[in-house]
């Protein structure tokens, strides 16, 4: 690992505190909700088995990005800026590994389109590098002078991926972030774990 590498860990660690302690303050407005919402859950047990769990989504401000557990994987639910999905169709799609989300193993059909989400605005991503299965961080500013447009960032060997979780050419990991199966039920909620099929 470089300099660099050590920088930008330390800045997207300085960017979970500042995102970490917004998403505080919002449940903290919402905790007399919470016990509500805890009780729409399925039992642990049934989570562990692969129950769909619900997220509700009404409170994630532009910008800001909460973490979930699926079948003990951590999902990314990142509700986009208007920025974030204009530099999607900006890229240079010459830099992408699989800018057309052509290798159908890494998301549902319905996610296969140019932002990879049922709502432009929600990107649904599982935290996981498809190189050897590391969390990557959010690196969400853009630093035109090191040709970074703003995504995710892997650490442990330096994979990067947009902000639709599509992998940049040049790194380890070998593919797209994977998007698990959701839906909406409403505006405000969504579920991971189960879809219809179609978006
Ligand atoms: S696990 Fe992410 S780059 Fe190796």
């Amino acid at each position: 690992m470089n300099e660099d590498d050590v920088d930008r860990i330390d800045r997207n660690r300085r960017h979970f505190l500042t995102v970490a302690t917004a998403v505080t303050g919002v449940a903290g407005v919402g905790i007399a909700a919470i016990p509500f919402l805890s009780s729409l859950q399925p039992s642990a047990r049934a989570q562990a088995l692969g129950a769909p769990v619900e997220v509700p989504i009404g409170s994630i401000q532009p910008g800001e990005m909460v973490r979930v557990l699926w079948r003990g994987k951590l999902i990314f639910v990142l509700r986009r800026t208007d920025a974030m999905l204009a530099r999607l169709s900006e890229e240079d799609i010459d830099m992408l590994r699989d800018p057309t989300s052509e290798v159908a193993t890494q998301q549902p059909e319905y996610a296969a389109n140019a932002t990879r989400s049922v709502k432009p605005e929600f990107l649904v991503v599982e935290g996981s590098c498809t190189h050897l299965g590391c969390a990557p961080l959010e690196d969400f500013d853009p630093r035109p002078a090191d040709n970074w447009p703003g995504g995710f960032f892997c650490p442990c060997h330096g994979s990067k991926f947009d902000f639709a979780g599509r992998v940049f050419k040049g790194v380890p990991a070998p593919a797209n972030l994977r998007i698990p199966p959701y839906r909406f039920v409403r505006d405000d909620l969504i579920l991971i774990g189960q879809d219809t099929g179609v978006a």
